[in-house]
């Protein structure tokens, strides 16, 4: 699998795995330890070597998985974990427990350091460096404890924010074909040497093209209101003609590596059958006229009014 960019001291797979599901409930199901382990050393198996986790995640069940499954294969793989929202579901960004919070991670994935930290969706004063966040981070990095540190962001003026005031390794942002709105600023992501991971590149699940209006979800995706449902339905359909495909997973992967500055792509990943449709066509040549048409379709049907995560 091709990997381009570092993240720490190592080349990061363009393929990275979103560790969410790890340890959690959807459709019903909650993921076992086993089952997660198992879908884990797949991934690894597969040349997967980048893995997205934070403590809160299945309250700490996906970091635990990630331990029992990457522990022998640490030093080929890259693990970044989070800042701010806590195992037992809480959120704190008091800056005095950003070690502890970080001894607690290495702790759970049974390491003795971090490829990288990222602060979990902080806010203005953390990212205009009001605060003492980046300097007790620093601090961590010179010691070896972490190879890297940066934020998890979601919005344009998040994205301007940490561009203009903060030194960072590395930028998770939200971005897909349904959110282009930082579109033109990812090359300014690059010129600065900075990592960049994209979060939610399926919408969390709709650029596959398998849910309707009548979808219904019991986890963290239950906070979609009927029109959201409805808008992205009619969005969804409108996407399968313009690209005359049924299924879509494929094309909005495609996308997001058709951008130089993007470094590594992490779908959240449930199955076996998920992780295996992803790798069928990881090192497919890229489509620059896909890119072109993607965001024409974001510029006439979304940029006006854009979705809300
Ligand atoms: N604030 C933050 O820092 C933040 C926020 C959100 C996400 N993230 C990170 O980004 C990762 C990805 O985001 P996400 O999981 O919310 O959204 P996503 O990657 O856009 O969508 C994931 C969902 O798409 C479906 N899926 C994935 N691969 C598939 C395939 N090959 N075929 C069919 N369905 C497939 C699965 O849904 P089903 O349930 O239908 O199987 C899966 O749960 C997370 O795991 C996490 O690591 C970070």
């Amino acid at each position: 699998m091709e990997k381009k960019r570092y993240i720490g001291n190592t080349k990061v797979s363009r393929l990275g795995f979103g560790a969410w599901p790890l340890g959690n409930t959807a459709h019903g199901k909650t993921m076992s330890i086993e089952e997660g382990v198992a879908l884990v050393e797949e991934a690894v198996k597969q040349g997967v070597n980048f893995f997205d986790t934070a403590p809160n995640y299945a309250l700490g069940r996906s970091e635990i998985i990630l331990g029992k499954a990457l522990k022998n294969h640490r030093n080929k793989v890259v693990i970044n974990s989070k800042f701010g929202h806590h195992p037992d579901d809480s959120i704190d960004f008091n800056e005095n427990r950003i070690e502890s919070s970080i001894n607690g991670s290495l702790k759970r994935l049974q390491t003795d350091y971090l490829d990288s930290v990222i602060l979990h969706n902080p806010d203005y004063d953390i990212l205009m460096g009001r605060t003492g966040h980046f300097t007790i981070l620093e601090r961590l990095k010179e010691k070896g404890i972490i190879k890297g540190y940066g934020v998890s962001i979601d919005t344009r003026g998040e994205l301007e924010t940490v561009l203009n005031n903060q030194s960072v390794d590395v930028i998770e942002l939200y971005f897909n074909v349904f959110a282009q709105v930082t579109r033109d600023l990812l090359d300014t992501v690059k010129q600065k040497g900075i990592a960049l991971i994209i979060k939610v590149p399926l919408d969390s699940g709709w650029l596959t093209g398998k849910y309707t209006n009548k979808s219904s979800f019991s986890d963290i995706r239950s906070r979609w209101t009927k029109e959201d449902l409805n808008r992205r339905y009619i969005l969804v359909n409108k996407l399968k003609d313009f690209l005359s495909a049924e299924k879509l997973t494929q094309y909005a992967m495609q996308f997001l590596w058709s951008y130089d500055a993007i470094t590594t792509v992490i779908p959240g990943i449930r199955t076996i059958e998920q992780l295996h449709e992803h790798v069928s066509y990881v090192n497919e040549k890229l489509n620059k006229d896909l890119q072109k048409k993607l965001e024409t379709f974001y510029d006439c049907f979304i940029a006006n009014d854009p979705l809300r995560w």
